[in-house]
């Protein structure tokens, strides 16, 4: 049997299809930032005490991010951002480096585990 050329064509594209580049996210050089809205005040603000890759290296939802900012203000002597550079900051990385896809959820707090029918209830006579 022979397939018809422009039925071969359509196989040959079919097979081309994946390997096409997909265009990779421009990245700044010297931090490894995502090149994107933003990215020149999260690296003005997040790079001082630390590597960008502490930063880059790291996911999370835009609450995440926030929890960290207030720990670092907490504990680690990170400034306070004004609000607007704040919203910038967490546009950026809740953007770029926002939860994966496919992540484990982090785990569930204490209280809303079951009891551990293995364990004997100090509580118990
Ligand atoms: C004033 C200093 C300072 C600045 C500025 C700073 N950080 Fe940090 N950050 C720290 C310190 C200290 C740690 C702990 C480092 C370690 O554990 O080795 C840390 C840790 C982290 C971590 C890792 C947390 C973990 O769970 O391991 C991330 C992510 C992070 N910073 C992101 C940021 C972002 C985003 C910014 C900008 C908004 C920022 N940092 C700006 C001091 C700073």
């Amino acid at each position: 049997m022979r397939t018809q050329p422009i039925v071969q064509s359509l196989l040959m594209l079919a097979l081309l299809a994946p390997v096409a580049p997909v265009p990779a996210a421009e990245k700044d050089p010297e931090t490894g930032f995502i090149v994107a809205e933003g990215w020149e005040t999260v690296r003005n603000s997040c790079t001082a005490c630390h590597s960008a890759k502490l930063v880059t290296q790291n996911s999370g939802s835009r609450n995440r991010w926030l929890e960290l900012i207030r720990w670092m203000q907490a504990t680690q002597g990170l400034w306070q951002f004004d609000a607007a550079t704040e919203k910038t900051i967490l546009d950026y990385l809740s953007t770029q480096y926002g939860s994966k896809e496919g992540a484990r959820r982090p785990p569930l707090p204490r209280a809303l585990l079951p009891d551990n029918p293995y364990k004997p209830k100090l509580t118990s006579s």
